[in-house]
Parts: C-alpha cells; sequence; structure tokens
C-alpha cells in the first residue's frame, strides 16, 4: 500500500491548564521514514495519540485524504484509524496469547477473513519481521526484540499506509536497535508506507530517516530533511543530535542562561560536527525504497532554500552511494552522475543512470559475501560492524 501525506498544521495539545505544545506544523511526506526527537516529556508521545485520534487537539488540523481527523466524525475516524499501524513501546501484546494469535488478532477483530486467509497473512508477516517458527510461543518467553518484532508484524497485518514508533528501541541493546532498524528500512522498502518514528536513540535519527523533527519547549523546533537537521549548529538541536552535555537542555527541563552561555562557549572548542552519516539502505535484494525517488525531487525542488551546511551534505550523500545497490537492483537515483559531474546538485531523475562507475572507489564492497535470504530471523543476521545491518555502509 503506497504511503499517504501527513499533514499537521497549528496543532496545540493541551490537558486541563496545562499546555503540551503549541502550533505544531509538519507534513509527512508520502512513504519517507521520519523521526520525532525530543526531550523526555515534551510530548511526542501525545503527539503520536493525537495523529491517530485516541487525543483530541483543542486547536490546528491533521489531515490525510483530505479528512481533518480533528475534526471528523467519530464513524470517519474509525475509518480512517484503520490506515495506521502502531507499535507502542512494549509492543503490548496480550500476555496469555500465542504470538499467533497476538499477530492474528486486528485480523479477526477488523476484517471479516477466514482463518485460513489470517494463516497466510500472518505467516507473511511474521517472515517479513523475522519470527517464521515463532508462532506458538507467548510474549512471556520471549526476548524484547523479538516483542519488538511480534508487536511490529501485528501492526503490520492490515497493511497500514501509515506506521507509528513509539521508541522502539527502548530497552534494546545497541546490535538489537541496530537490527530493528535495518528491519524498519526493509519494511519500508517492502510496504511504501509512511513512517514516523519517536526515538531517543542517537545511531537511529543519524542513520535510519529521511526527515527529523524535534519537540522544545513546547514547540516544534526544527522539521526538515535529515541532512538540514544533521548538519544544524541550532544549539538544541545540535546538542540532542551528537547526545552533548553542553547545550541548553538541561537535566531538568532547561537549564539557567548563564551556564548554557559557559556551555556554548565550551562548544566553541570542541571541534564542528561530525559528518553527516549514510542513511540506511535496503537489505540488497529487496526492492529499492520508492520514497529515496520521491524525496530526492523533494529535496532538489527546495535545495536553494536550506542552508549551505544541509546543501554539501546532500551532496556528499550522493557521492557515497554504494554501487553495489546499483548493479544489483538498478541505479539509485542519489547514485550516478556526480562522478562525471561533481560540482553539480542533485541530478536530474531522467539523467543517465551509470552503475558501472563506481562512486565511492574506497568502498569496494565484498560481492561474494552472501546475503542473509529474504525474511531470514534477523537475529540470525550476523552484523558486520559495531552498528551494523547486512554492512552495506562503512559506519566510522
Ligand atoms: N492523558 C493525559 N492526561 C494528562 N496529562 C497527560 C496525559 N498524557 C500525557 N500527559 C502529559 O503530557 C506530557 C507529555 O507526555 P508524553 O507525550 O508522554 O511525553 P514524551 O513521550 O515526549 O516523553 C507529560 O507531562 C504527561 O504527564
Ligand atoms: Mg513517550
Amino acid at each position: 500500500m503506497p504511503g499517504v501525506e501527513v499533514k499537521v498544521e497549528g496543532l496545540t495539545k493541551s490537558f486541563g491548564r496545562a499546555n503540551i505544545w503549541s502550533d505544531v506544523t509538519l507534513t509527512l511526506p508520502p512513504g519517507e521514514v521520519s523521526v520525532l526527537l525530543g526531550p523526555s516529556g515534551t510530548g511526542k508521545s501525545v503527539f503520536l495519540k493525537s495523529l491517530i485520534g485516541l487525543l483530541k487537539p483543542e486547536r490546528g488540523s491533521i489531515v490525510i485524504h483530505d479528512t481533518d481527523l480533528v475534526r471528523c466524525s467519530e464513524s470517519k475516524l474509525y475509518e480512517i484509524r484503520k490506515l495506521f499501524g502502531v507499535l507502542f513501546q512494549d509492543g503490548a501484546l496480550f500476555g496469555s496469547m500465542n504470538l499467533y494469535d497476538n499477530i492474528a488478532f486486528p485480523l479477526r477483530e477488523h476484517t471479516k477473513k477466514s482463518e485460513a486467509q489470517i494463516r497466510d497473512i500472518v505467516a507473511e508477516k511474521m517472515d517479513m519481521v523475522g519470527l517464521k517458527g515463532d508462532e506458538g510461543k507467548l510474549p512471556g518467553e520471549i526476548s524484547g526484540g523479538m516483542r519488538k518484532r511480534a508487536g511490529l508484524a501485528r501492526a503490520l497485518v492490515l497493511d497500514p499506509e501509515i506506521i507509528l514508533f513509539d521508541e522502539p528501541d527502548s530497552g534494546l541493546d545497541p546490535v538489537r536497535t541496530a537490527y530493528l532498524n535495518q528491519l524498519i528500512i526493509d519494511l519500508n522498502a517492502q510496504t511504501d508506507s509512511t513512517f514516523l518514528i519517536v526515538t531517543h536513540d542517537i545511531n537511529t535519527a543519524q542513520t535510519v530517516p529521511d526527515n527529523i523533527g524535534m519537540l522544545y519547549r513546547k514547540h516544534l523546533a526544527m522539521f526538515g530533511p535529515r541532512e538540514v537537521l544533521l548538519t544544524s549548529e541550532d544549539p538544541v538541536v545540535a546538542q540532542f543530535l551528537n547526545g552533548r552535555r553542553q547545550g541548553p537542555i538541561g537535566m531538568s527541563e532547561e537549564k539557567d542562561t548563564a551556564q548554557a552561555a559557559r556551555e556554548m562557549a565550551e562548544i566553541e572548542e570542541l571541534e564542528g560536527l561530525p559528518p553527516v552519516k549514510p542513511q540506511l539502505e535496503a537489505t540488497a535484494g529487496l526492492p529499492e525504497r520508492k520514497a529515496v525517488q520521491r524525496r530526492q525531487a523533494r529535496v532538489r525542488d527546495m535545495m536553494h532554500t536550506l542552508p549551505p551546511a544541509a546543501q554539501e551534505a546532500i551532496l556528499r550523500s550522493q557521492q557515497q552511494e554504494v554501487p553495489q545497490r546499483a548493479t544489483a537492483v538498478g541505479a539509485s537515483p542519489y547514485s550516478a552522475p556526480a562522478a562525471e559531474a561533481p560540482t553539480q546538485t542533485i541530478p536530474r531523475l531522467d539523467a543517465p543512470q551509470t552503475p558501472e562507475h563506481p562512486r565511492n572507489p574506497e568502498n569496494p564492497e565484498n560481492p561474494e559475501a552472501p546475503e542473509p535470504p529474504l525474511g531470514s530471523p534477523i537475529t540470525t543476521r550476523p552484523p558486520s560492524g559495531p552498528t551494523a545491518g547486512p554492512g552495506r555502509h562503512r559506519f566510522r
């Protein structure tokens, strides 16, 4: 199912007299992966719950398929909700049901499908998240990582157009988080659904999304293409995305301004921001994410509005494109022509693709390395590095 656009405008949410956030405006581009960051308690979960209509913001709009969720009827809201798949923090599985019944639950609840049809769908989704063979296990018998994947399979059974993840990586060790991140990118390649992920994990924020947003001080501090936030010198954004102690964000809400100023001076002493890490790609053998092409066109259109550092990072990301994918499953739009014209901006979509010209000679991927079979349990895929998925990029 192709992803849909989610257009949020001027959204404001309070509980009684406590305002959580105001005037949040952002558009989740169809089929792209976006991440929402922010210190604890800034209302990220409240934002996700507002998107699915579980909470009612008092102002603003959330438009999906021409319907404003904030104002529509209950029955319309019920319909729209079916477009969503949601992965809550703990997977939110029923403890007394085995994985099969947990994952089948939304199908039995919301559809009139026969048990035979349900069996096929559950098998497909369990395979997608690498849980084939674990149908009979109870949630209490499996690891946290497996529970997340089971929750993900359940979120996928109704073929959602929009998938929301609330801290999918909380409680997972770095290796399992790396696997989960690769799984998220692979699922996006397979479904072309629109993803929004709330996370605190810096590596996830740096390597998974197409877009990043940040909630801070009851407002959306920034939302845009990953390169914009990852190169941003904005003190709050830079502090959060680089996990720094120094900056305006303190242990309890905000620091006093004098201390923040002292620390900003300290940062001046630090070397600049680290280079933008490459974004994860879908595992070889899977289709290229459809969002990549759409995003390229979108970012190209806004290129002139972006800060120079972001423009540079975008250009560099084209140069880092790994040629292996280009030869394996068709050239990526980011990959081709810049070898001949290194100074050009994003290549035109209709420009000739030249997969035979490797873009990054320093990164000879081993073409002999066997790729794991599709849908194999991801826990059995050996990570190729400290942060690895199947090892398509060098991570520093
Ligand atoms: N149903 C609710 N009623 C009243 N206050 C709530 C409710 N849900 C969340 N809050 C408050 O909203 C704020 C933001 O919560 P939350 O969205 O969970 O933060 P985050 O996910 O960013 O850590 C918190 O102060 C929380 O206490
Ligand atoms: Mg939360």
